[in-house]
């Protein structure tokens, strides 16, 4: 298997690949909406928040009984070359948040500037970024060579200045915007996760009738996309047969290859019950196996307990439990993120081979368009399809280059 390094770095080369092939995508949708992102699916206070947080490794949701996430969070997780850790919301882009306690106030501020304070839900997502030198969490894709992958790209193509190179691409229509963004971060999105309303039975007070099939709707529409991963939670104080994240994961992913099965809250049981029937996929098979987890309680949340604590108590409860004590090593949200990293890899490999494609086929309309205009390419119509033209080839080199060093047992 390729180790996480190169990865990493494949990941970002694909999204840059995406970015400059832009609207050379086509047909099929773009390959940039292709990559994975990760979505939480569940009932109101099954814990999908608190999941997504310890994933992340920062603590920056708001948290808590009844509806506290009200619209969808898209977070996009960066790697930085240098510099602090700190987060950006989109609406506010020129200010930097070090502390994240801020970060969940802003959230939690920016819910309410749409919903008022109130129990009703927006679809109107709120989108944050963390970027971050050391990369956020254990799930983190980050890309040491993003830069490099730059300048080399730059090299396939002589004598163009970025500004130029933006001109150029621009002219052809490709999505600039999204080149420069990164340009000037320089970093690159990663992945995207998406933390979710919750779904629910009956409308409480202040709520339409209409919001229970509302939620419904909304998270559908984030997991029905074949690109989206699912962390489907379900709290073990109440019976599987009863989970909602089983039945809207089933309906729109119905071999399950693209969900993980999450039980969270196996300390809030009744004693004398376990899980090992779910946990040992005797009561619901999925392909992938399921994974317990204890978050941080509420009383843990009032007190403040830290990421770093919460994840040490975790690994106590399965190490010292009777029942799970076997499954110790399968269990817990580190082991998750491990899991969905694994499974994020094999994604991003089966991609590669589309991607080839759709690059070779970029090279080929544009050595038509060059044959068409007539080399020498001297004329600056010319001299723009060659830079592009360069560029894919550069990218096409990359992309051998790792699918050679990601055979079983090509490490690297
Ligand atoms: P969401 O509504 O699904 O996003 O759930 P939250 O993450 O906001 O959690 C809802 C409440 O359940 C919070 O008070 C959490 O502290 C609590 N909670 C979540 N997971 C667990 C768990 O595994 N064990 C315990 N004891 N409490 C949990
Ligand atoms: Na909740
Ligand atoms: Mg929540």
């Amino acid at each position: 298997m390729a180790t996480m390094e190169s990865l990493i770095g494949l990941v970002n080369r694909i999204q840059r690949a995406c970015t400059i092939l832009g609207d050379h995508g086509g047909e099929g949708g773009s390959l940039w909406e292709a990559l994975p992102s990760v979505a939480v699916v569940g009932g109101q206070s099954s814990g999908k928040s608190s999941v997504l947080e310890s994933i992340v490794g920062r603590d920056f949701l708001p948290r808590g009984s009844g509806i506290v996430t009200r619209r969808p969070l898209v977070l996009q997780l960066h790697k930085t070359e240098s510099g602090s850790e700190y987060a950006e919301f989109l609406h506010a882009p020129r200010r930097k948040y070090s502390d994240f306690a801020a970060v969940r106030k802003e959230i939690a501020d920016e819910t309410d500037r749409i919903t008022g304070k109130s129990k009703q839900i927006s679809n109107v997502p709120i989108h944050l970024s963390i970027y971050s030198p050391h990369g956020v969490g254990s799930l983190i894709l980050v890309d040491k060579a993003f830069l490099h992958g730059l300048t080399c790209v730059r090299e396939g193509s002589p004598g163009v200045a970025p500004v130029r190179l933006l001109q150029c691409l621009s002219h052809h229509g490709i999505r600039a915007k999204k080149l420069k963004h990164v340009e000037e971060k320089g970093s690159v999105v990663n992945l995207t996760l998406v933390d979710l309303p919750g779904l629910t039975k009956v409308a409480v007070d202040g709520q339409p009738e209409s919001i229970v099939r509302d939620i419904e709707d909304m998270v559908r529409s984030y997991v029905q996309k074949p690109n989206c991963i699912i962390l489907a939670i379900s709290p073990a104080n109440q019976d599987i047969a009863t989970s909602d994240a089983i039945k809207l994961a089933r309906e729109v992913d119905p071999t399950g290859e693209r969900t993980f099965g999450v039980l969270t809250k196996l300390d809030l049981m009744d004693k004398g019950t376990n899980a090992l029937d779910v946990l040992e996929g005797r009561s619901y098979r999925l392909q992938h196996p399921w994974v317990g987890i204890v978050n941080r309680s509420q009383a843990d949340i009032n007190k403040n307990v830290d990421m770093i604590d919460a994840r040490r108590k975790e690994q106590e409860y399965f190490a010292a439990s009777p029942d799970y004590g076997h499954l110790v090593h399968k269990m817990g949200s580190e082991y998750l993120a491990k899991l969905l990293s694994k499974h994020l890899e094999s994604v991003i490999r089966q991609r590669i081979p589309s991607i080839i494609a759709l690059i070779n086929k970029t090279i080929d309309e544009l050595e038509a368009e060059l044959d068409r205009l007539g080399r020498p390419i001297g004329a600056d119509g010319g001299a723009q399809l060659y830079t592009i033209l360069e560029m894919c080839r550069a990218f096409d080199r990359i992309f051998k280059e790792h699918l050679d060093g990601g055979r079983p047992g090509g490490d690297r």
